[in-house]
């Protein structure tokens, strides 16, 4: 059956005391909502509708550019308003409707799978967990013979209720058609007078449908509302990437000190040493390893490289295989051929470096006029003294060497030298006697 889902996104996100809607602050570099449009997707949803409120554009935007569509909710009245304004949206659609908090980063299309299933058996569900820190979340009652009696969101629970640890996690399955009437028929006479969502299982019973309760594991429905969550929602989702990663055959000896991105890409026997950050984008080949307090965004790294110790590769790094970028290095929009090798202090930034060419310490293309970028080309086999500046856009020729301390404003032929720096010229015994002469002139 053809599934859609409503993504609740229109809260303000008020514990969150942030300018930007809280559904678009990042767990491991990807907004909370790009996390459950993954896994909605992943779990085979073909149709996504994202709520958000009337000033929400940057969310709208993050939506769209997503795949999803949107509705707005002109005023936030609750969750369970949330879902209902996205009815037009979906006019005609009649399947498995999920609804699904905006802001529960660790959701996988596992978690959502086991949703839609236990709504087959009656048309409705929703996942609950035992909360170790069950805090401000709804408390889930059931009856004693094991159905859902209802749920009381934290404000509206007595002190007993408040004791239970059982959670409503923010995750619904529903016959969609039926799903919208229940919405409809909601009222909101409770502590926070809105339309709770949360009410729509007792709505159903009166129609004679019993909620199913899927019990699911309280990591996958972390949800975020202060920054406090936020950062126990990156550290959970670390410690599950670094999991992942370790499994799949990735050596680190501390990683905890290793952070990923969602999208972080690393083939087998590449090794992490500690204090390693990768930004979104990176992909890493088999065999390399990754020396401590290194930075990469938007990186390539082929097999058998060696990144750092203190690196940074930038958006565009492309690092062939076996290839040496070592301390104090940053690499951006740079090819690196094989086997070439950047070791101390250099900046790399919009050039090309051919094959087993060594960039001496202190190099630094000078891409950049205040106004436009230029193109640096450095030949395979070439050797870029210390403390050169190669001023592009400028080309050094394969096998060249450029004398160390060079200025480089012209192309330099294969094979050949480039020097362009000052002529040492030498004054015999000056130094001795300028010192004589200011030791008789202090007395
Ligand atoms: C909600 C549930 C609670 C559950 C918890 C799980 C309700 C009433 N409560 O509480 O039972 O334990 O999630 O994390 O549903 N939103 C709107 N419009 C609104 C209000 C909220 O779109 O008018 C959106 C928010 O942007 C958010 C989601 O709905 O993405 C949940 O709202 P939030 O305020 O975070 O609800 P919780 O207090 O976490
Ligand atoms: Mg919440």
């Amino acid at each position: 059956m053809s599934k859609a889902a409503i993504i609740l996104a229109a809260g303000q996100g008020t514990r969150m005391k942030s300018a930007v809607p809280k559904v678009l602050h990042k767990v491991a570099g990807l907004p909370l909502l790009g996390h459950v449009i993954a896994a909605l997707k992943g779990a085979g949803v073909d149709r996504l509708v994202v709520v958000t409120s009337a000033a929400g554009d940057a969310v709208r935007d993050y939506a769209k550019a997503a795949g999803a569509d949107t509705a707005i909710q002109q005023e936030q009245l609750g969750t369970g308003h949330a879902a209902a304004c996205a009815r037009e949206a979906l006019a005609g659609f009649d399947g498995t409707l999920l609804v699904v908090n905006g802001d529960m980063p660790l959701i996988t299309a596992d978690t959502i799978a086991e949703c839609v299933k236990a709504q087959e058996r009656t048309g409705l569900a929703l996942l609950a967990f035992e909360a170790a820190e069950p805090g401000a979340y709804g408390r889930v009652l059931m009856t004693p013979d094991g159905t859902l009696d209802r749920i009381v969101e934290f404000k509206d629970a007595s002190e007993a209720e408040r004791a239970t640890t059982f959670c409503n996690a923010g995750c619904y399955a529903a016959d969609a058609q039926k799903f919208f009437g229940w919405a409809a028929a909601l009222r909101c006479d409770n502590a926070q007078k809105e339309y709770y969502l949360t009410d729509v299982p007792a709505l159903a019973r009166q129609d004679g449908v019993q909620c199913a309760v899927a019990i699911t594991d309280e990591l996958s429905v972390t949800g975020v509302n202060s920054r406090a969550e936020l950062a126990e929602a990156e550290r959970k989702f670390q410690a599950r990437m670094r999991a992942r990663f370790l499994a799949d055959g990735v050596t680190m000896m501390a990683p905890e000190t290793v952070f990923f991105a969602y999208d972080t890409k690393i083939e087998n026997d590449v090794e992490i040493e500690p204090f390693v950050m990768f930004a979104s984008g990176v992909t890493v080949r088999n065999g390399v390893r990754l020396r401590s307090y290194s930075h990469l965004e938007g990186a390539t790294v082929a097999s058998g490289a060696i990144i750092g110790p203190f690196a940074r590769l930038r958006p565009g790094a492309d690092i062939g295989e076996n290839a040496h970028i070592g301390n104090f290095v940053e690499v951006k929009n740079t090819k690196i051929g094989a086997g070439a090798k950047a070791n101390h202090l250099t900046y790399l930034g919009d050039a090309t470096v051919g094959e087993g060419a060594n960039i001496g310490a202190g190099t630094i293309t000078c891409n950049y006029d205040g106004f436009t970028k230029a193109h640096t080309e450095i030949g395979a086999g070439a050797f870029i003294g210390s403390n050169t500046a190669l001023v592009a856009p400028v080309k050094v020729g394969h096998g060249a060497v450029t004398a160390a301390g060079s200025v480089i404003t012209d192309d330099v032929c294969p094979d050949a030298l480039a020097i362009a720096r000052g002529v040492q010229a030498e004054k015999p015994g000056w130094a001795k006697a300028f010192r004589e002469r200011k030791k008789s002139e202090k007395k």
